[in-house]
């Protein structure tokens, strides 16, 4: 009896010993299975990361080439439209100046309505176009019909004066017809003109007055310059009025062809 309670004690005990010594065993393992799972964790982040940034660098390579690409096409683009544009100017020029229909619009504005009808006139007739600009620019002061000492009126009071012309010389040679305009004042020409019909030589050459106005007509302004002039073939001219449309002045031109 008492050998089988030692032996059954000693099965107890050995058991016990063995199960704690399992219990340990399996501890320890978990602890070495976490320990990778974390490495293993940290290593595919790691990988994550480094994938992500190789994407966004590549990503951004890619956008930047393309950004790139489309700004080198739009300014290959807007350089050959520009090309397109300055090779039409350059044949318009040369259609003007070579095969032209050698008509000049010549005209002075101090406000702007005769600039108007002239540019109307050059589009309509495919003429080019000549600036008569006062060297010395009309400021409203001197434009102010009211005042006697205004540098218009004193103006227009002496026949006389030759306002002197600041645009460039223009060569008339090529230039078988021009249009002349002008605003009126006091009932003729500026004195500007008065400066270039004086200046030029219009041999053979057509001139055709026109004028803008608050309401007087053309009057003796386009003899008055005609006798200044002494050359040219000159048109008795007409008077546009501010607002005159295109079928107005179309029928100005057919009038003088
Ligand atoms: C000094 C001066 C005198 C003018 N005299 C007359 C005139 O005698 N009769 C008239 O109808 N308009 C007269 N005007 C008005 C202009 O002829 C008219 O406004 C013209 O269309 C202006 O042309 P512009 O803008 O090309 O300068 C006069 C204008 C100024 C500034």
């Amino acid at each position: 009896m008492r050998v089988i309670k030692l032996v059954l004690i000693s099965l107890v005990v050995g058991s016990a010993v063995f199960i704690s010594a399992c219990s340990n065993t399996n501890q320890n393992s978990v602890a070495v299975n976490t320990t990778v799972v974390t490495e293993n964790t940290n290593n595919l982040t790691t990988e994550a990361s480094t994938i992500q940034e190789e994407t966004s660098t590549q990503v951004e390579t890619t956008i930047v080439k393309e950004t790139e690409k489309v700004v080198e096409e739009t300014m290959n683009k807007e350089q050959v439209e520009m090309t397109n544009e300055t090779t039409n100017e350059t044949e318009s020029i040369g259609v003007n100046n070579m095969e032209t229909n050698n008509i000049l619009v010549a005209y002075f504005s101090a406000t702007g309505t005769t600039k108007r009808v002239a540019e109307k006139i050059a589009e309509l007739t495919n003429a080019e176009l000549y600036e008569i600009v006062p060297l010395n620019p009309y400021s409203d002061a001197d434009l102010n019909w009211n005042d006697n000492n205004s540098r218009s009126t004193k103006e227009m009071d002496d026949k006389n004066v030759r306002p002197e012309i600041g645009s460039s010389d223009i060569d008339l040679t090529n230039y078988t017809t021009i249009y002349l305009g002008y605003p009126i004042w006091w009932g003729d020409a500026p004195r500007i003109m008065s400066t270039f019909v004086e200046k030029y030589n219009f041999d053979g050459k057509k001139v055709i007055p026109f004028c803008t106005s608050g309401g007087s007509g053309i009057g003796h302004s386009g003899s008055n310059l005609a006798s200044l002039a002494k050359t040219g073939n000159w048109a008795n001219g007409e008077r546009l009025n501010s607002s005159a449309d295109t079928n107005s002045i179309q029928n100005f031109i057919n009038s003088n062809n």
